[in-house]
């Protein structure tokens, strides 16, 4: 692996890059939250079709750097179409939200199973009691919103009721323009593989409606390492 840029003073190898990384503190209100997504040179977060997993899209240092991720974290939430798209697993000590609407969600899933009493649905006011008494029993159901899921509030139940300080938010698309849009990611971690998929119908790393010009997240480049090809960037939100 190679450093080509370590505006962080730090100088790692393959052995220590995203070890052990000293984020800065959490806010008062919510946890601290990095973002980690591997995508194509064109954006794109999935080799299949639409609802696929990320499979075969970042090589096996990828996925070291995603459990590297994973482990300096006390949470991590995804979007409900993340979940569905496949076998989602962490490790058992972490912390692990989805958040949804429709309620669509697989309770058979690792990431229910794995960890008992570890599980939140954040979910909203539209959900029939019923549904929720159903997912209540695999899951912590929060309610947070009338129609859509009020993120901050997510991230305040994190923060306040479970004392999570760094929380990582590993995507998809439409959970990550919402994040961003709320103003609640503060570093991305990016991976960026050498291939090209194309497809305007396939999800990117950033989703939604967009931001208006105004509105735009201007992201500071911290960090650049290298393998095989393979990017390894880590940005912070300015300001
Ligand atoms: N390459 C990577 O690093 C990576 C990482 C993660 C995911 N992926 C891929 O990305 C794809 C999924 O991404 P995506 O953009 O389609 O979807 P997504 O962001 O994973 O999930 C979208 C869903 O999350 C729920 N949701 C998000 N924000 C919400 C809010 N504020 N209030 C209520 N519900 C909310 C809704 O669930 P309901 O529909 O249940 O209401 C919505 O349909 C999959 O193919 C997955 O494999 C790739």
């Amino acid at each position: 692996m190679r450093c080509l840029l370590d505006l962080t003073g730090e100088n790692h190898s393959q052995e220590t890059l995203y070890r052990q990384i000293p984020f800065p503190p959490a806010p008062p209100d919510r946890p601290y939250v990095f973002l980690n997504m591997v995508s194509t040179l064109d954006g794109k977060i999935t080799l299949g079709e639409v609802g696929d997993t990320a499979i075969g899209l970042g090589s096996s240092m990828d996925k070291e750097l995603m459990k590297r991720l994973q482990n300096n974290a006390q949470a991590v939430i995804i979007g409900a179409s993340t979940l569905r798209a496949g076998h989602i697993t962490y490790p058992s000590s972490l912390w692990r939200a989805v958040v949804t609407n429709s309620g669509d969600i697989p309770l058979r899933s690792p990431f229910f199973t794995e960890a008992p009493g570890k599980a939140v649905v954040f979910t909203t006011e539209r959900m029939p009691e019923e549904q929720r008494n159903a997912i209540q029993e695999s899951a912590h159901v929060v309610v947070c919103g009338m129609e859509r899921v009020n993120l901050s509030q997510a991230l305040s139940f994190l923060r306040h009721q479970l004392n999570i300080e760094r929380l990582l938010c590993e995507g998809g698309g439409e959970l990550n323009f919402e994040m961003f849009a709320a103003g609640l990611i503060d570093e991305w971690f990016l991976t960026l593989a050498p291939k090209v998929k194309g497809g305007r119908h396939i999800p990117t790393t950033v989703e939604g409606v967009g931001l208006p010009r105004e509105r735009v997240v201007q992201m500071q480049l911290l960090s650049v390492y290298e393998q095989e090809g393979e990017l390894y960037l880590r940005y912070r939100r300015q300001g």
